[in-house]
This record gives C-alpha cells, structure tokens and sequence, in this order.
C-alpha cells in the first residue's frame, strides 16, 4: 500500500488553497463541536441537582446581548466559509480566456476518452505538461459520471447533454489516479485511469509521438465533409444557411429575436437539433437533424472545427479550413 498520508499528493497550482479550507473547516468544526459537548457536560455537572431538597432552579428570560452575540458570531464564521469557498469555486471553474490547452474528455460506461487538440486519443489516460494552463472539456455519452482527480483537488460531474469545464495548472511532474465519483453502473468502481503531468519538454516528446488521424480540426473538418455539412456552409452560395466563418465565440441573433453565444454548447445543440436555435433570416427544417447519429467525440471534433473557422484576431487563416474544401468527396 506505500506510505499512508492524510492528504493526497498536491499536483496543481490551486491545491493547497483547497487544502487550507479544508482545513479550516475542520478545525472550526471541531472547536464548535467540542465547544458544545464541553459545555453540556460541564452545565450538567455543575447545575446537577444536589439533594431532593434543592428548590427548582430559576427560570431565565434571555439576554438580548447573549442572543445576538452566538447569532453573529457563528454567522461571520459561515460568511468567510463562504466567500472562500466561493472565491475557490471561481477560481478553479473559470478558465482563463486565452492560451489554456484544452483537451477533450467523454465519459462513457466504463471509461474515459481522451482527445487532443493535436489529435491524439488515449482511454483513461491523460497526459499535461507542467507549468501550463490545462483547461478540460468533459462530456458523456451516456449516464452522469463525475471527473475527479483527488491530487487536483478537483471534481465535476459530466451530465449527459451538456459540456463541463474546469481548469489546473500542473506543477509536480508524477503519475495521478483519476476516478470516476459518480455511481454510473456495475463498471463504476473500474472507472478510472491515470493523469501524467510531464516536464514541457518530455511533452513535446510525447506529442511528437504522432497522431495517426490528423489534429482535431483535421478529424473534424473529415466529419465536416463526410456529413455533408461542406456543401451547405460553406460552399453554397445560395444563401440557404449561415456561413461558419467567424460565428464561434461571437454572438448570434436568432429569428425569434433572442441573442445567443456561439459557445460548445450553442454548436453542439445546432448539430444535433438544428430547429431549435434558427438564426435570424433562415428557415426551418433545412437542415437534417443529427440526433442520435454522431457521438459525443465526434461533436466535439466538429466543434473544435467550426472554432478553427474563427481564428482570434490577427491570426491567419486555418489551414484545416482550406483542406477540407480542397479534399474530394
Ligand atoms: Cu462513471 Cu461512475
């Protein structure tokens, strides 16, 4: 078993900070705890009654500086709990907007799938390189499963449907256990894998081990093609449906008037269920619906394709973009 520690190993920037709330729950419950067992056994002690022949002892009315002295007290205490406890939930679940890695990871009964953006694919291991912004992009293919990496100090449930985000920033190169914390069936407990935090130089090794398949744009632009996307948005000139080019991360109008984000899920929800999201000054129903025929790994090659579609500012065109429309069906 190795040597026993209380604490998990710490392998990313913001563990500690979780650690010191933790702790500080701890100890503050355990003063209020032994503060209440201590005094009921000292009252009841001290207040016994002695002998039959004790009067009844008399009865007190409260103390207005007693009442709001044990109200306020253990309030301010809740409220820095609290606001810690809320500064870190910030902190950990709002990745920063630029330069992070991000990796894409499907939860499926019993694993999980790793994707690239470099176009690598691993089950139920996944490897970051020290020092860099990490920022993962979880999804399910089937039940709610929970991602959780005890080293981290992180954990978030991936629910069917939608897309969870977290971020770390790596800092001791090792070999970390990643579990599965949400009952998902019988293989729940099989659920699991490794997490390799790697120098920035053996990562670059270990992606120079190559792909197979292309990077994800380049999976996803194949899926573009292969779907039949390409005809409608980007080659045709009929005006039939929106244009991809600069949508991804921008807001979009709709034909009901609201105003929506081009964000993974606005994307994903367009593929999978076109009619629900229309934008302004198309039809409805021209495009088929790809419910139940693309897999969650799929959607998000497809996403990180249409993202490549709107390069940050000042950056140049994506080649991916160009191969796909270059590439003969
Ligand atoms: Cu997946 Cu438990």
């Amino acid at each position: 078993m190795g040597v026993f520690s209380i604490f998990p190993s710490r392998a990313s920037v913001g563990a500690g900070e979780v650690d010191a709330l933790y702790t500080f729950l701890l100890v503050v419950g355990g003063a209020m705890t032994m503060l209440i067992f201590a005094s009921v056994f000292f009252f009841a002690v001290r207040y016994r009654r002695k002998s039959p022949n004790d009067p009844a002892p008399k009865a007190i009315h409260g103390s207005l500086p007693l009442e709001v002295a044990w109200t306020v007290g253990p309030f301010l205490v809740m409220l820095v709990m609290f606001g810690w406890g809320t500064k870190l939930y910030f902190q950990n679940y709002t990745p920063p907007v630029h330069d992070t890695l991000d990796i894409y990871i499907t939860g499926k009964q019993w694993m999980w799938k790793v994707q690239y953006p470099t176009g690598q694919r691993e089950i139920n291991e996944l490897h970051v390189p020290m020092g860099r912004a990490v920022k993962l992009i979880l999804a399910s293919e089937d039940v709610v499963h929970s991602f959780y990496v005890p080293a981290l100090r992180l954990k978030h449930d991936v629910v069917p449907g939608s897309y969870q985000t977290f971020w770390f920033e790596p800092t001791e190169p090792g070999r970390y256990h990643i579990f599965c914390a949400e009952y998902c069936g019988t293989g729940h407990s099989d659920m699991g894998g490794w997490m390799t935090v790697m120098t920035p130089s053996d990562y670059e090794n270990w992606l120079a081990g190559g792909s197979g398949g292309g990077s994800m744009v380049e999976q996803g632009a194949k899926l573009f093609q292969q779907y039949g996307c390409v005809t409608c948005h980007v080659t045709d000139h009929e005006g039939r449906c929106p244009s991809l080019l600069n949508v991804f991360g921008r807001p979009v109008v709709l034909d009901d008037g609201r105003t929506v984000m081009a964000d993974e899920a606005y994307v994903r929800e367009s593929i999978l269920n076109p009619n629900a999201k229309v934008v302004k000054g198309y039809k409805h129903d021209i495009m088929p619906v790809f419910e139940g025929q693309i897999g969650e790994e799929g959607l998000l090659q497809l996403i990180v394709y249409v993202k490549s579609l709107s390069p940050p500012a000042a950056s140049p065109p994506k080649p991916a973009a160009s191969a796909a429309q270059r590439s003969p069906k």
